[in-house]
């Protein structure tokens, strides 16, 4: 039997690609390789949203060569945002590989119908749904819209369909992905929304949590708010990136709002749904960020008090509108020292939050064991560990949290 090797980084869209893929390379014969050496097939699904992506992207194809040395029979392909249409080019940068498909795209040497849908048979516990590609927005920093394409909604019955599969093949919780969540539907001809979608996937038996990820302030709904608030399988929690504190970097930024409205959003969301989660993500040292605009995004974190905040230092895509328009002009060593300077405060402000946390008695779905210990989340994501000997896989317990830190709770079962 042939083996595969799928090779992934970035955001949760290729996390939820490389799954659709495994699978697809198992019900066409392939097992997966116990490591990389072994593999007859390679599939490196990339990122290039920040130049240290695709720094690590470059160096992991440079590896492969001596691999192929070894395995000639070794096929290799890229997928993921490294891949645009000049595959021409692509191929002289990279002659080890073999073939390149699009990000979302299917292996090309796969009869169609093969690829039209494919769901695992064995999802985890968690798992992703993609609902939408691609992205319409052109933030002037981000090289998404260029490798992804339009927005392009799946539809409800799509969507649904695969969900109900999903579930009856064991999975417990379903996280919708997409660049942009909050456009889903606009493209489709009787434009359902978000919302409609989640009180559809709502409904489906046996389904204990429901997520999406990831939201944009300019088009959050009302009514995906109340989704939230009164559907029992939604869970508490969002992603909602501010990007930025100070209104003209949001102008130069291209993202459709102020921060006086991001400010209100999330005072509305919290009126709505009190004690949601929020996450963040922040980029310091866009071009011309001046010490007083950073302090902008310093002064939103600590006023809003995220849950977690990416934090990301800006970096030139080429091809990208800030890329053309503005010269890279903050030093690095002032970027790192931003980024330090945030993730201090936000691990600071998680750390508070977290304490919060000690003595209550959290839901957690149950998603896995390391090290001896079981791991899951509560509805608010935050990342639990127990001890326990029975097998409590997929299942929602109750735990009391004894210990916290910034990044994770621990805590012991309380009896059922
Ligand atoms: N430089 C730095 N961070 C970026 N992001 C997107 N493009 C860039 C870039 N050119 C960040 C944004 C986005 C997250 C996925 O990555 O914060 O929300
Ligand atoms: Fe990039 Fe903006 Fe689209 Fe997000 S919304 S993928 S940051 S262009």
């Amino acid at each position: 039997m042939p083996l595969y090797h799928i090779w992934t980084i970035g955001c949760q869209m290729n996390k939820a690609e490389s799954e659709r893929l495994c699978s697809l390379f198992e019900q066409i014969g392939y097992q997966p390789a116990a490591s990389i050496e072994e593999a007859d097939l390679i599939i490196l699904n990339s990122c290039v949203i920040r130049q240290s992506a695709e720094n690590k992207v470059v160096s992991k194809i440079g590896t492969l060569k001596s691999l192929k040395k070894n395995n000639p029979g070794l096929k290799i392909a890229l997928t993921g945002c490294l891949v645009d249409p000049d595959t021409d080019r692509l191929q002289k940068r990279f002659p080890v590989v073999d073939y390149f498909f699009k990000a979302g795209g299917m292996p090309p040497w796969i009869d169609k119908r093969l690829t039209a849908n494919i769901i695992p048979s064995k999802p985890a516990v968690s798992t992703f749904i993609n609902i939408i590609q691609g992205c319409n927005n052109f933030c002037s920093y981000c090289i998404v819209p260029y490798r992804r394409g339009r927005e392009k909604s799946r539809t409800v019955d799509e969507i649904v369909c695969e969900a109900k599969t999903l579930v009856e093949r064991g999975a417990k919780e379903l996280i919708l992905v997409g660049q942009n969540v909050d456009s889903y539907g606009n493209d489709l001809p009787d434009k359902p929304d978000l919302a409609a979608l989640l009180e559809d996937i709502n409904k489906i038996d046996g389904l204990k949590r429901l997520r999406f990820l990831t939201n944009h302030p300019k088009d959050m709904s009302d009514r995906l708010i109340d989704a939230i608030a009164t559907l029992d399988k939604v869970c508490e929690e969002i992603n909602l990136p501010a990007q930025a504190g100070d209104d003209q970097i949001l102008n130069a930024m291209r993202r459709g709002y102020t921060s006086a409205q991001y400010r209100n959003l999330v005072k509305r969301i919290r009126a709505r749904v009190p004690d949601i989660a929020i996450s963040t993500d922040i980029i310091v040292g866009f071009p011309g960020e001046t010490e007083e605009q950073f302090k902008a995004s310093v002064d939103l974190l600590k006023e809003l008090r995220f849950d977690n905040t990416h934090i990301a230092a800006y970096s030139a895509r080429t091809g990208t509108i800030a890329s053309r328009e503005y010269k890279d002009n903050v030093p690095p060593e002032v970027k790192k020292e931003r980024v330090a300077i945030v993730e201090k405060l936000q691990g600071e402000i998680a750390a508070e939050i977290n304490a919060g946390m000690l003595d209550k008695t959290v839901e957690v779905l149950v998603e896995g064991k390391k090290q001896g210990k079981w791991h899951g989340r509560s509805r608010r994501g935050k990342l639990v560990f127990f001890n326990n000997k029975n097998d409590l896989l997929g299942q929602v317990v109750k735990i009391k949290i004894e210990k916290a830190s910034s990044w994770s709770l621990q805590g012991s079962l309380v009896d059922m």
